[in-house]
């Protein structure tokens, strides 16, 4: 067969690095999968808006719905962020016969049970690395590697602006407001950086890991959340006197109910004092990391780049070459519509110390 059309939602740090990969890469990704993954269009929402990246001739186009409706369109990567128009035209994509990538965090950790029963119905798939921790592979991991151990907690540093702020704070003694700044500079932060600092973005990040991990529905208002916003630099330097660092974690684990079936889940968001002998205590700057307990693999820790685009469009790179193979074979492979409903405990219920 001919090659795939993909088409583009989005031309942001994420949209801009996808198509700036899609071109460099071509050769190797048509390797990998087997046919040419052609570029169909970039829906953006002014066609005048400075870009960082330049989009071949008549590709642009602010009609995202007439986009993704498209015949000729075989894929959709999805990197607009948000709620609305992201899910509508997510869904038009699926039920178009399109399969979909997305880094869509917050709409994923809202409403993601709707997106996984539109691509089952419509037989496509619907993959989502991006969303978490950008670069690192964490959802793929715990939805196919360790899918066959019992995976009793998942704790990370999933917001890598947050990081770099505490970061600051501990090694240069920096203040909050400047460190915050700097990471919106860098692309590290959300387009409105409260998602980060009041752990938002954390929380969706946590709510998708738990819902993955646990094979359940968890969704960001289940999560527990206090962000960073408290955290003074007198806190940062008590904790160092006591050889300890302050980081905000996102943690989800398995609340034993005398029955593994009937397991509960406890997920929360907020700053924590390790020692820094912990592994999590030596992630630095926009970095993150999730480190997994489990029942037989013990433990382990992902680590690497949270944020900024071109990490995020490397996970999207690589469920694209997911996607287009089952496409090409006529399969998808996410299952995440089939689950077990387990109890989401309120803060105050959590029994497990740690
Ligand atoms: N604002 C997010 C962060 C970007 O700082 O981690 C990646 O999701």
């Amino acid at each position: 067969r001919g090659p795939l059309r993909v088409a583009v939602l989005g031309c942001g740090s994420v949209g801009s690095q996808v198509v700036r990969l899609l071109d460099e890469s071509a050769v190797d990704l048509a390797a990998r999968i087997g046919v040419p993954i052609e570029l169909a269009g970039v829906a953006v929402r002014r066609l005048d808006a400075p870009r960082e990246v330049e989009v071949p001739d008549g590709l642009l186009t602010t009609d995202a719905l007439e986009l993704v409706s498209r015949p000729d369109v075989d894929l959709v990567i999805e990197t607009i962020g948000g709620i609305e128009p992201a899910r509508s035209l997510i869904l038009t994509a699926l039920e178009s016969g399109k399969s979909v990538v997305s880094a869509n965090k917050a709409l994923i950790a809202e409403d993601g049970a709707t997106l996984f029963e539109a691509a089952e119905k419509a037989g496509r798939d619907f993959y989502f690395e991006a969303a978490v921790a950008a670069a690192i592979p964490i959802l793929r991991p715990l939805r196919e590697s360790l899918a066959g151990d019992r995976v009793t907690r998942v704790m990370g540093i999933v917001n890598g602006t947050t990081n770099f702020i505490l970061d600051k704070m501990d090694t240069l003694g920096s203040g909050f407001a400047e460190t915050l700044e700097e990471a919106q500079e860098l692309g590290y932060a959300e387009a409105d950086p409260t998602a980060d600092v009041e752990g938002f973005d954390a929380a969706a990040k946590i709510a998708i890991l738990a819902s993955i991990a646990f094979h359940t529905r968890v969704t960001a208002a289940d999560v527990h959340r206090e962000g960073i916003t408290e955290v003074t630099s007198s806190d940062v330097r008590s904790a160092a006197e006591i050889g300890s660092v302050v980081k905000l974690l996102g943690i989800a684990e398995l609340v034993s109910t005398g029955s593994h079936d009937k397991d509960a889940v406890s997920v929360r968001v907020h700053p924590a004092m390790i020692p820094r002998s912990h592994p999590l205590a030596s992630v630095r700057g926009p970095f993150n990391a999730v480190f997994v307990e489990c029942d037989a693999a013990d433990q382990l820790m992902f680590y690497g780049r949270g944020a900024g685009g071109a990490p995020t469009a490397s996970a999207v790179l690589g469920d694209l070459v997911t996607v287009a193979r089952h496409l090409l074979s006529g399969t998808t492979g996410a299952g995440e519509s089939a689950y077990a409903a387990r109890e989401v405990l309120p803060m105050g219920q959590t029994r497990t110390k740690y």
